[in-house]
């Protein structure tokens, strides 16, 4: 097992997330992934001001001389068995909503389903919690100023397919 930071919450493809306090968690960025800090809070900051999808950023941070901290609102998930099918129907109507409406804003997500060769679970970037869906890691995300009309749509036609990969996970659980 590679090193474990104390107060891990949990290690993604990339990256390693702390707990700071019971509202806060931190993502770590090593040195050599520092530069993506910056384009991760600037795109979650995004997401932020369409609706309440993608996880709350707070703010950037500084751990010691060569990590730094995303951080954010701390989420809790629970397990999709928490809540009868017909309320699961229901929240997943909510998400779709409110995914659309950030496509429709300019954000897509491009992460809520982990390609089959890579490693990890494959809906990690989902959290089911008290007040519904929510979404985490805009490491891959991509805004449509940023990456132009064509790829874009092909990014959102991307996300629908895995949406709908999702949503029969999400019942059938
Ligand atoms: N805001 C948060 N609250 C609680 N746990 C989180 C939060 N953000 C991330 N995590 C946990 O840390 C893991 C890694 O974070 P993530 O942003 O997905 O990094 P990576 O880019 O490495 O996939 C997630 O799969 C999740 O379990
Ligand atoms: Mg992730």
């Amino acid at each position: 097992m590679k090193k474990r930071y104390p107060r891990t919450l949990s290690s993604g493809a990339n990256n390693s997330v702390i707990a700071i306090t019971e509202t806060e968690a931190g993502k770590l960025f090593l040195e050599d992934t520092r530069s993506d800090i910056g384009s991760e809070a600037e795109k979650m900051k995004f997401a932020n001001q369409v609706n309440g999808l993608v996880v709350k950023f707070i703010r950037l941070d500084l751990m010691n001389n060569d990590t730094e901290l995303l951080v954010m609102e701390r989420l809790y998930p629970m397990d999709y068995r928490a809540y009868e099918f017909e309320k699961r129907e229901l929240i997943f109507d909510v998400f779709e909503d409110e995914l659309v409406q950030l496509h429709k804003a300019g954000f897509v997500h491009r992460d809520i389903r982990r390609p089959s060769d890579m490693p990890g679970e494959r809906f990690d970037n989902i959290f089911l919690t008290e007040k519904g869906i929510r979404l985490i890691d805009v490491g891959i995300s991509a805004l449509k100023s940023q990456v132009g009309e064509r790829l874009f749509e092909r990014f959102i036609q991307q996300e629908m397919e895995e949406l709908e990969i999702f949503r029969k996970f999400f019942l059938s659980r």
